[in-house]
């Protein structure tokens, strides 16, 4: 029997990039900790690498917890990963490693700053273990290096 040809290939679902609390502020925010690039900045990079590695990309940013737990339960179903900075709320949310425990997508946590060189109350994050890989410290590059490592799960 012939095997089945997809009339059309199956719409490729973009990966979510979420920001939490406070990364909004970024490049007027702490900029000897997190550097003077801007949000936007982050997001025109990432969407440059998103496109030469053949991965549609979508972005989000929200001060609120309960928004964030919103937008991981809509990428379960919309999305093909996530790339997610929560900000303050990894050290603190067991909502969001619920959220993204729920969501079963392949997912990098990244932090511009490396959190193990500073206040102890951030060596702990919660949401690491529902994570197949943690970026801290290489500034916004963590976030074009985590798409690299979706892309190759991702990209056939
Ligand atoms: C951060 C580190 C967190 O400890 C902090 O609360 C942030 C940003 C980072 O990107 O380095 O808001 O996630």
């Amino acid at each position: 029997m012939a095997a089945k040809v997809a009339r059309h290939p199956p719409a490729k679902k973009p990966v979510l990039v979420l920001n939490g609390p406070n990364l909004n502020m970024l490049g007027k925010r702490q900029p000897e900790i997190y550097g003077r690039e801007t949000l936007a900045d982050v997001e025109k990079a990432c969407r440059g690498e998103a496109l030469r590695l053949g991965l549609a990309v979508e972005f989000a940013q929200s001060n609120h917890e309960g928004v964030l737990v919103d937008l991981i339960q809509v990428a379960r179903e919309k999305n093909a990963g996530i790339v997610i900075n929560a900000g303050a709320y990894t050290h603190t949310s067991v909502a969001l490693l619920d959220a993204l425990n729920a969501a079963e997508l392949p997912t990098v946590e990244v932090h511009l700053s490396n959190i193990y060189k500073r206040e102890r109350f951030r060596h702990h994050s919660y949401i690491s273990p529902a994570a197949i890989g943690v970026i801290a410290g290489l500034g916004t590059q963590g976030y074009l290096l985590a798409l690299q490592a979706l892309a190759r799960l991702l990209v056939r």
